[in-house]
C-alpha cells in the first residue's frame, strides 16, 4: 500500500463547544497556522455556528463542515437538519456516526447507512465514524465489529461515490479520556477497515481511501500515530479547539 497516494485529512470536531462568534474567533486564530498545510483541514462545528464558520473560513483552506445530518430531506423531524440544509448553506463535509451520537442519541449502524446515503445524494463529503467500546475491545471483537460497522454504513454506496467518504476509526475508550490507542493499536483496526474497502470496492479504491484516527489525538502524539502506513489524518476532538494544538496535528500530518 502506497500511502503517498492518499489525501491526508485533519478535522476538528468542535461537538458542543462555541457560540457563532466564539467561533470566528477560533476560526480566525487557526488559520494564519495552517495556511501552508500538505494536507486537509476541515473544522466541523454546531449547526448554529456553521454561518460564522464559513464567513471567517472564506479565502483561507479551512473547509467547514457539519456534526451529524438528518436521513430525510425534509419533514416532521424536530431538531434536525437535513443535508440538504446543509448543502443548500455551501457546507460540503459532514460526521456521521460519531459514537456520542450512537452513546448518547439511539443512533444505530442502520441510522447511521440511511444518514450516509442521504449526505451522499446530497453532495456531502462524509466523514464516517466507526469504533469499538472498551468492553468489545477486551472481548476481542474489535476488528470484526469495526468491520461490520463499516459493512452495513456502506451497503448501496457505489465506487464513484466512496470517493466522497472518509472513515475515522474512533475506539470509544480513547474519545476525550486521555487514553490514546498505541500507534499499533491504532494502525491495526485502520488496516481491517482498509481491507473490508478493498473487499467490497477493490484494491485501488482501498488504496486511495483516507482513514483518519480519533481519539484523544494532540500535539504530542500526533506524529506517530500519523507515520502510521495505514492512519492517513485524524478526526480532533479537545485539541481542535486549541489552535496552536491544532495546527501541530496539522504540521504532523503534512510531515507525515
Ligand atoms: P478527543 O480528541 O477529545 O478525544 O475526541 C475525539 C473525537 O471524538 C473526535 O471526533
Amino acid at each position: 500500500m502506497n500511502k503517498a497516494v492518499r489525501k491526508a485529512v485533519i478535522a476538528g470536531n468542535w461537538k458542543m463547544n462555541k457560540t457563532p462568534a466564539e467561533a470566528k474567533e477560533l476560526i480566525n486564530a487557526i488559520a494564519p497556522l495552517v495556511k501552508d498545510a500538505g494536507c486537509d483541514v476541515v473544522a466541523c462545528t454546531p449547526f448554529v455556528d456553521l454561518s460564522a464558520a464559513q464567513e471567517a473560513a472564506e479565502g483561507t483552506n479551512i473547509q467547514i463542515g457539519a456534526e451529524n445530518c438528518h436521513w430525510a430531506v425534509s419533514g416532521a423531524f424536530t431538531g434536525e437538519v437535513s443535508a440538504q440544509m446543509l448543502a443548500a448553506m455551501g457546507v460540503g463535509i459532514v460526521i456521521i456516526g460519531h459514537s456520542e451520537r450512537r452513546q448518547y442519541f439511539g443512533e444505530t449502524d442502520v441510522t447511521v447507512h440511511d444518514r450516509v446515503r442521504a449526505a451522499l445524494d446530497a453532495g456531502l463529503t462524509v466523514i464516517l465514524c466507526v469504533g469499538e467500546t472498551l468492553e468489545q475491545r477486551e472481548q476481542g471483537i474489535t476488528n470484526e465489529l469495526v468491520a461490520l460497522q463499516t459493512k452495513i454504513a456502506l451497503g448501496g454506496v457505489s465506487g464513484e461515490e466512496l470517493k466522497r467518504i472518509i472513515i475515522a476509526y474512533e475506539p470509544v475508550w480513547a474519545i476525550g479520556t486521555g487514553k490514546t490507542a498505541t500507534a499499533q493499536q491504532a494502525n491495526e483496526v485502520c488496516h481491517v477497515i482498509r481491507e473490508v474497502i478493498a473487499q467490497l470496492y477493490g484494491p485501488e479504491a482501498a488504496e486511495a481511501f483516507t482513514i483518519q484516527y480519533g481519539g484523544s489525538m494532540n500535539a504530542g502524539n500526533a506524529a506517530e500515530l500519523l507515520a502510521q502506513p495505514d492512519v492517513d489524518g485524524g478526526l480532533i476532538g479537545g485539541a481542535s479547539l486549541k489552535p496552536a494544538d491544532f495546527a501541530a496535528i496539522v504540521k504532523a500530518a503534512t510531515e507525515g
